[in-house]
């Protein structure tokens, strides 16, 4: 079946969204990672349209600033006060050039799970039978809110009525009531040839329960203009499902994620636990990549192929190579390399970069600091505004000391050079390649290659002190067993020399 692509896709997100109970736009909540808004838009791009309008109001600088961030080819489109999807359509088509011609989808802002694929179909079904409107819809167990389709005896879809509409006709009386029965619902999801959109809209009237332009008004009109009108039914009911309050947005948000993990699964990766596992849309994950109980992979994360993440792990926006094992760690805006090694109980903060086969270790925390391919923090340590070049190693508990009250300072560690444990390196500091700090040093100078730095007092003994200060105690009585015990030694050994 070939089929053009839609001239236009028109995005209503206008509304406000009051269920919501927020100081943020209804679509801009986000799931998976991406704003309700976003999967729309994606899926709209997904159909390859030649325009794109996204029709606003509430929240209108903030929801055009969004729209422009995710897609700079997208328009957006003011509905003014006259209120209504019909009316949010008409909006649309006034960005757009004055005389398209071809098929025009319109979808909504607050449905995310909706796919290219569906808008694609939907298209192809609409062009092939020549209709005038084609509506998705679907048949629900409750339809209670929702539009009905009302078909005519031959199965024809006739007109659309608003639930609001029918109550409202019961109690007067009216014949509309057997409409309250219909379960075939409107999604809200359509496309239209594009003159018999704008024609129909111009003579859509605003006498009904909410005092709107209703869209839906179209599908009579079309069909009394001599046009052909459709449904198309969708099996899956999650992609007309929108967003009215964050119950739904829990909802929706956990089957996204349930369509995502799985997604990955089917192309190789392992996940251990997909009830708690939370993957966001963008993420990319390589084959035969495990991913363990209790990890969340955010925002922009890239994970490379046989990889080890989690358990109990966030990475957000990081970058992991083929390879890497990264346990129990928290990690932002970082980058770990291939066969490179993370946690337990790691913190990488934004700008960390850990080359290949490098190690950051238990109770580590790094920030802005490039760890070269092989060096190792294993064990309790700060590192902060620092270069580790590569084959270096921190000994356990050294803190890079970057702040000193007033700025931020650099500290770099040479090739194969190596921190004693429990060191501070007060920044900034350069440790040339091949060199050595002593255990418990506090260092403020630097080193040359070949070096060992000793920066702490040398060690000094008080003979008798705990004789003399600590008299009586078990200290001073266990030092006295220890000398007579050696003593005793001594003679047994000087014994045994004359036998
Ligand atoms: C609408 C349909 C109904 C359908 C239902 C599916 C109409 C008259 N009714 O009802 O048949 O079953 O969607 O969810 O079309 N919007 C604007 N401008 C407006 C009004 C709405 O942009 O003036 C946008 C909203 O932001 C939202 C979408 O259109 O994204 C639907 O609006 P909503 O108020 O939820 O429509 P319903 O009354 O639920
Ligand atoms: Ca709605």
């Amino acid at each position: 079946m070939s089929t053009h692509p839609p001239t236009a896709v028109i995005i209503l997100a206008a509304g406000e969204g009051t269920r919501m109970k927020s100081a943020i736009p209804k679509v801009l909540h986000a799931i998976g990672g991406r704003s309700l808004l976003g999967h729309a838009m994606y899926a709209a791009r997904g159909a390859s349209p030649e325009h794109l309008a996204v029709v606003v109001r509430h929240g209108r600088d903030v929801v055009a600033r969004h729209v422009a961030e995710v897609d700079a080819g997208a328009v957006v489109a003011d509905q003014d006060e006259v209120k209504g999807t019909g009316r949010a359509v008409e909006c649309g088509l006034g960005v757009l050039p004055a005389e398209v011609t071809g098929t025009v989808l319109v979808t909504y802002g607050d449905v995310p799970l909706l796919t290219a694929e569906t808008l694609q179909a939907l298209t192809a079904v609409h062009e092939t039978s020549g209709n005038a409107v084609t509506v998705i819809t679907a048949e629900l167990d409750d339809p209670t809110g929702y539009g009905r389709i009302v078909r005519d005896q031959a199965g024809a879809v006739v007109r659309i009525v608003e639930h609001k509409d029918a109550l409202r006709d019961r109690e007067a009386g009216g014949e509309l009531e057997h409409v309250l029965d219909i379960r075939e619902i409107n999604s809200g999801i359509y496309a239209f040839d594009a003159a018999v959109l704008r024609d129909c809209l111009s003579r859509v009237r605003t006498d009904n329960a909410q005092g709107e332009k209703y869209l839906t008004d179209v599908l009579a009109l079309a069909r009394e203009a001599g046009g052909t009108v459709r449904a198309h039914v969708v099996e899956d009911l999650w992609q007309t499902e929108g967003v009215n309050d964050r119950v739904q947005l829990a909802r929706l948000g956990a089957e996204l994620n349930r369509r995502v993990v799985q997604g990955w699964m089917r192309a190789g990766v392992t996940v251990v636990d997909p009830t708690t596992t939370w993957i966001d849309t963008d993420v990319t994950i390589g084959p035969d990549t495990v991913v363990r109980p209790g990890t969340q992979l955010l925002a922009a994360c890239t994970i490379g192929g046989g990889a080890v993440i989690g358990p109990d792990t966030t990475l957000t926006s990081v970058e992991v190579g083929d390879g890497a094992t990264v346990v129990r760690t928290q990690a932002e805006h970082a980058v770990i390399g291939p066969e490179a090694t993370v946690g337990p109980f790691s913190y990488l903060r934004p700008g960390t970069v850990l080359g290949a086969h490098g190690k950051i270790g238990g109770f580590v925390e790094t920030k802005n600091a490039r760890i070269g391919d092989g060096a190792k923090v294993p064990h309790l340590s700060y590192v902060g505004d620092a270069t580790v070049k590569e084959g270096a190693n921190i000994g356990a508990g050294t803190i890079f000391a970057n702040y000193d009250g007033v700025a931020k300072h650099h500290t770099t560690v040479g090739a194969h050079t190596f921190v004693g444990s429990n060191s501070v390196l007060v920044a900034p500091v350069e440790l040339a390649d091949g060199s050595y700090v002593a255990a418990g040093s506090a260092v403020t100078g630097g080193t040359e290659p070949g070096e060992l730095a000793v920066a702490r007092g040398r060690q000094r003994n008080v003979a008798q002190w705990v004789d003399r200060s600590r008299a009586g105690s078990p200290t001073a009585a266990a030092a006295d067993a220890a000398r007579s015990g050696k003593a005793s030694e001594r003679q047994t050994a000087s014994e045994g020399d004359r036998a």
